[in-house]
């Protein structure tokens, strides 16, 4: 079988499929009106922990210029295409991520917030009577989904880098362990 790219293969297994996307490009406009309440919301909650706040002071400004990037990259779950293209940037947030040492269940449990805040601000409001309300929040985890797996997949691929780089192994006498081969 020709090897399917991460990307392909997780909107399978996980049913992002075209009809999800045609519900999330609807509602992309709901989703930028309500952008900047759901962020608010998502930093308060993250300075309540004195270990997140410090990463998210570690910086001046950085708060701010962290609101712009959850700001887009909210919007931009309703995506015209979840290509490669699409894993580039998903990928490289989680990059980012590790470089500044946030541990991946911190990103676990955001997105957990996130899922919940997006569903009170923007399904239970824009979509309260929409018939395809459930279907919409449906498509929105999914999009959430593959994103969170894209993320710590940058997380994976770092620690095996470390080790790779401490211990000398090559890749595949690693793989070879890992799988007991
Ligand atoms: C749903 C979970 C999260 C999403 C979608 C998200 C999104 C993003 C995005 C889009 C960036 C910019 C990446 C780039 O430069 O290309 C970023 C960077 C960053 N995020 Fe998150 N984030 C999440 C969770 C968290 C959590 C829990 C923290 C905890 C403090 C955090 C702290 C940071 C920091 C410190 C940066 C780097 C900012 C800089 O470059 O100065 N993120 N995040």
């Amino acid at each position: 079988m020709a090897e399917i790219h991460f990307i392909e293969e997780m909107k399978r297994i996980g049913r992002l499929d075209k009809a999800d996307q045609q519900l999330l490009l609807e509602m992309q406009p709901a989703i930028e009106q309500h952008a900047s309440e759901i962020v608010n919301a998502f930093y308060a909650q993250l300075e309540r922990f004195e270990n997140l706040a410090a990463i998210l002071h570690a910086e001046p400004g950085r708060v701010e210029k962290l609101k712009g990037h959850l700001t887009r990259w909210l919007v931009s779950l309703a995506s015209k295409s979840y290509d490669e293209t699409y894993y580039d940037l998903r990928y490289r947030i989680g990059k980012r991520h590790v470089e500044v040492g946030l541990e991946p269940r911190y990103v676990i449990a955001a997105m957990a917030f996130c899922r919940g805040i997006t569903a009170q601000i923007i399904i239970e409001t824009e979509y309260a009577n929409d018939p395809r309300r459930e279907a919409r929040m449906i498509a929105l985890n999914r999009a959430m989904d593959l994103d969170l797996n894209i993320m710590l997949q940058s997380y994976d691929d770092q620690r095996v880098q470390q080790f790779l780089e401490v211990t000398g192994f090559s890749k595949p006498l690693f793989e070879m362990l890992m799988t007991g081969g």
